[in-house]
């Protein structure tokens, strides 16, 4: 498949099969993860990978905004023993970020649904999921990617929008530019 119809065709799913993951086809997402780039190749990465449905149903409590029927989730968080000291530190973001990133475009490739389920900076969330995976404190969840077969079809789309572009240099002045509706500007 074509890559930018690969992207269009990532969307959201919700709705998922009662068919599981096999462990194969996990390992490949996780391979995916680890292709992402990294601020000083550092990888502060580990993953926890939840197919047992005991523990995702645990898992899935804790996460307010995560109630969907997905067979496995993988758990990107980041090893505060493994991330860079000092002002760089904050780089375990973009990370785990790009990891996460990777797994989803990978899952839709290999015919699999996802929805990325956030979890730092919120604190409720980022407890609850190390308290059901019994994840230590240094180490934290940045994201949850829920995966499955799709129960659901969505339209492939990209949100491109040229009022959020600018060539070369930032135009504070332009009529059109992009607001968000819910702010006042003066
Ligand atoms: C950082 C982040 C956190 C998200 N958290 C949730 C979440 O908690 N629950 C959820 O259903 N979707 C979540 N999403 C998915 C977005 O709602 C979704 O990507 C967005 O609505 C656009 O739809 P699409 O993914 O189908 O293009 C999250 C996405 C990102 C990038």
């Amino acid at each position: 498949m074509d890559i930018l119809e690969l992207l269009y065709r990532r969307r959201s799913i919700r709705k998922y099969q009662d068919r599981p993951v096999s462990n194969d086809t996990l390992e490949l997402l996780l391979k995916a993860a680890a292709c992402a780039p990294t601020a000083s190749n550092n990888q502060p990465w580990e993953f926890v990978v939840v197919n047992d449905k005991d523990i995702m149903d645990n898992l899935r409590k804790g996460l307010y905004f995560g109630q969907y029927n997905a067979a496995a989730a993988i758990v990107v968080c980041a090893n505060m023993d493994l991330a860079p000291k000092g002002p760089y530190k904050e780089y375990w973001i973009q990370d785990c970020s790009a990891a996460t990133e990777n797994i989803i475009i990978a899952a839709s490739g290999l015919g699999l649904g996802t929805v990325w389920i956030g979890a730092y900076p919120n604190k409720a969330a980022v407890k609850n999921i190390q308290k059901a995976l019994a994840i230590p404190e240094e180490v934290i969840p940045l994201s949850v990617v829920y995966t499955g077969y799709a129960a659901e079809e969505k339209e492939p789309r990209t949100q491109y929008n040229p009022k959020r572009v600018y060539w070369n240099q930032y135009d504070s002045e332009r009529k059109h530019r992009a607001r968000n509706k819910n702010l006042k500007h003066i």
